[in-house]
């Protein structure tokens, strides 16, 4: 992981003599510890990585994780672990740190309470804010990160191609949306990368719908939008689907949807700004009748976490670099009466970008 604590040291717009990441208990736990420390397995809840600005990283790890941890330092040179109760681990920090009087934080993932806790053991330090560092060395992924969102849209894309053969009249959304993380585990996740959403008929409207007791019904229109971790790394797709009764307005939905998602993938390329590929699904969506109807930004970056900290919408000037993976995800809701959302992984390469996910995309009636 030397590489990857140079390349954050490198975005680091003042010189520092320390980056400490730190977490806290779960869900406030910085993904960017494990961006530095590629352990197998484990929360690592309290533990503590301080990374030298010559690439070398001391990891305090809880002694919950000892062997998960010792894993990690095995296959990494560069990696000290130090393994103590909180006690002990407060007198490491104090000596690890005792040289460094500058440190940059995250502070977009360190709790106030986390902050407290590391000025009481480095008091006077100088503290520095790594937040835009630690993006920006996130943004673009090396080939094991690459590889490992592969698979998670893999097993994202397997799921996806098999949720028509799942729907029944009467089926619940809180079902469905079970069935769909039982197949990504079996599938070799090590569990979902977010809440799974199943939303039918008029809950398709709603694009964070948190799935319910609701019956699938023939005529329903149907979103499904979930992502599975594998070895960290998340996947994001969502796929919809017609359930019985055609609906010529459904259908026609999912159409301009589909070429909205084409106008936007034909934009991604290296030096693109991100707004060009918004814009590109966002043109096509309001020059249909349903002008107005996609209500969020067409995609955001996945890594260690579903949403790894870069959106793109209208306004949004960054342009793309070689090794971005993100999602393209427009959709047109129409309250009151369902919604149709396609949403996949890209990787951008140099001459333009790959698909992750493959699962079909087209409008599928499924027979009620
Ligand atoms: N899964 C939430 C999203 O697509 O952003
Ligand atoms: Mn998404
Ligand atoms: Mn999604």
């Amino acid at each position: 992981m030397k590489a990857r604590v140079k390349k954050v040291f490198g975005f680091l717009e003042t010189p520092v003599d320390a980056l400490v990441l730190a977490n806290s208990v779960d869900p406030h736990l910085d993904r960017s510890f494990f961006y530095l420390f590629d352990a197998p397995s484990g929360l690592f809840e309290g533990s503590i990585a301080i990374a030298h600005p010559d690439g070398e990283l001391d990891v305090l790890a809880s002694p919950l994780e000892t062997e998960s941890a010792h894993v990690a330092a095995k296959s990494d040179p560069h990696v000290r672990v130090h393994t103590a109760g909180r006690d002990e681990t407060e007198a490491t920090v104090k000596k690890l740190l005792g040289g460094a009087s500058t440190i940059a934080l995250n502070y977009a993932e360190l709790t106030h309470a986390g902050f407290l806790q590391l000025d009481k053991m480095r008091p006077g330090a100088s503290w520095v804010d790594a937040t835009k560092a630690v993006r920006r060395a996130r943004a673009t992924k090396d080939a094991e990160e690459i590889a490992r969102l592969r698979r998670a849209a893999e097993i994202g894309s397997t799921v996806g191609g098999e949720i028509p053969g799942v729907l029944r009249p009467g089926l619940r959304e809180v079902e469905l949306a079970s069935e769909i993380e039982y197949r990504m585990n079996r599938a070799g996740a090590s569990g979902p990368s977010f809440s799974t959403i199943v939303a039918f008929g008029a809950h398709g409207a709603e694009p964070h719908y948190t799935p319910g007791d609701t019956r699938l019904e023939p005529g329903n229109s149907i979103v499904c939008d979930f992502g599975a971790y594998y070895r960290r790394y998340a996947s994001d797709i969502t796929r919809s689907f017609h359930f019985g009764t055609r609906d010529a307005e459904m259908k026609a939905v999912h159409e301009t949807v589909e070429a909205a998602q084409r106008a936007a993938f034909d934009t991604i390329r290296p030096g693109v700004s991100a707004k060009e590929v918004h814009l590109a699904a966002e043109r096509v969506i309001d020059a249909s009748r349903w002008k107005g109807r996609l209500i969020h930004g067409v995609g955001h970056s996945i890594g260690l976490a579903v949403h790894d900290g870069w959106y793109y919408g209208p306004k949004i000037d960054d342009p793309l670099e070689e090794g971005m993976v993100f999602t393209v995800e427009p959709g047109i809701y129409l309250p009151g009466k369902g919604g149709v959302r396609i949403e996949d992984d890209v990787v951008v390469t140099k001459s333009g970008y790959e698909f992750l996910t493959t699962a079909p995309r087209q409008y599928i009636e499924v027979a009620a």
